[in-house]
């Protein structure tokens, strides 16, 4: 059950999201501490949550920011993160966004294709600029996770691919305005199969040693984010195991001396800590179960939409006899249900029901569908 006092419940209009500051600065503590053995750089994905009390904690614990677009640039900047630790990644960087992130110098762009490379060049040239570069290579690992978040398959849009990198090395010193400073991977998110990131490491010898055999040494490798976290049990797993996650890095990755290690991690840093919270509207007979309809929806949180992803769902309010539920919300499409044959206790109109592990992917994926209002965010020390 979210540990949430009463008042804090009922003070606000419903939905929305309830952020644990409490759990948010414990389970960033234990990331940095996980990852201080051995060194490594953990720069967090602005993706996942870009609130500004949130970003405010990562700066402070001394994170950098992990960035795919230019306002996400701009938030990280103004929230106080310094230029040189802020990075920009994503395949479609526009060349708006791409000058403001030269205006302000930021350590590096993750660069995703030839094309990219011909632009960012002619840019930082235009801009008296020379753009800090790393190559992002599709290391053509299977995440074994969802296929609409793996991201390392050559299938996949996202990076420059193996066979594609000595046309790429071939071309490099003709762009007097980039400089190549690190080699970049990330295959996917929501990773729980920790053999896939011992896969990963293997890979990304294989690759660094394709770079050395040429002469070439990064300063940084860039290993992605993609740790999964325990959608089932958000109490028993709210921290999730950093220890294993870095320790697989440090036992098969093999950094050059000197070479820096960065991580870029999202979910596993946030996604505990949010919760949804809605109120019940209407309970409604159905033929094989009741409806619960709420004042919540895909428009909140379309993780269950999009990618028939489990969030547990508590009643905060109702201690009666556990029945059987479609839990649904109020737009007009059947995929907006957060759970189908939901036990829970019998629930009536004005119940408070809890959506949690929602603060990775939830509250920056809403939209104003159906003319939605924003749903408000407040933060409480749980
Ligand atoms: N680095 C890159 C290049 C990425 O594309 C992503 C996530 C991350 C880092 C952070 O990954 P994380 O540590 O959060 O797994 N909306 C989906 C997830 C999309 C992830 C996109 N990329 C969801 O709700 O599950």
């Amino acid at each position: 059950m979210l540990h949430i006092k009463k008042a804090e419940l009922q003070n606000h209009p419903t939905p929305f999201y309830a952020y644990d500051l409490k759990l948010l600065r414990e389970t960033l503590q234990a990331a940095a501490h996980a990852a201080g053995k051995y060194g490594y750089h953990i720069h967090y994905a602005l993706k996942a949550n870009s609130n500004e009390p949130i970003l405010a904690e990562m700066q402070q614990i001394g994170f950098g920011a992990d960035c795919v677009s230019g306002n996400e640039v701009k938030r990280a900047l103004e929230t106080g993160f310094a230029p040189e630790k802020v990075v920009f990644a994503g395949v479609g960087k526009s060349d708006r966004e791409l000058r403001f992130a030269l205006e302000n110098d930021i350590f590096c762009f993750n660069v995703e294709s030839l094309h990219e490379l011909e632009v960012l060049n002619e840019l930082a040239g235009e801009s008296g600029k020379t753009a800090r570069i790393a190559l992002r290579i599709n290391p053509n690992v299977n995440a074994q996770t969802h296929h609409y978040i793996t991201t390392g398959l050559e299938e996949n849009k996202f990076g420059i691919n193996f066979w594609e990198l000595e046309q790429v090395l071939e071309l490099l010193p003709q762009f007097a305005h980039l400089q190549l400073i690190g080699l970049h991977f990330h295959i996917g998110s929501q990773i729980t199969e920790m053999s896939v990131f011992r896969a990963l490491c293997l890979r990304v010898n294989e690759i660094q040693q394709w770079f050395l055999n040429r002469n070439i040494k990064v300063e940084h490798l860039n290993v992605g984010g993609g740790l999964g976290v325990d959608y089932h049990e958000p109490e028993t797993n709210a921290i999730p195991d950093f220890e294993t996650y870095f320790g697989i890095f440090n036992e098969f990755l093999q950094p050059e001396p000197g070479q820096q290690v960065h991580f870029e991690l999202g979910r596993a840093l946030v996604a505990q800590s949010g919760t949804l919270i809605s109120k019940v509207l209407y309970i409604k007979k159905g033929i094989k179960t009741n409806f619960i309809i709420l004042d919540a929806g895909m428009t909140e949180l379309i993780r269950p939409a999009l990618y028939q992803s489990y969030h547990k769902i508590e009643n905060q309010t109702s201690k009666a006899p556990e029945m059987r539920y479609d839990v649904v919300g109020p737009i007009c499409e059947s995929s907006d249900c957060f759970g189908k044959a939901v036990m829970l206790p019998e629930t009536n109109r004005g119940d408070l029901l809890a959506i949690r592990t929602a603060g990775a992917y939830g509250e920056v994926m809403s939209s104003g569908y159906n003319l939605r209002d924003k749903a408000e965010a407040i933060y409480f020390e749980g």
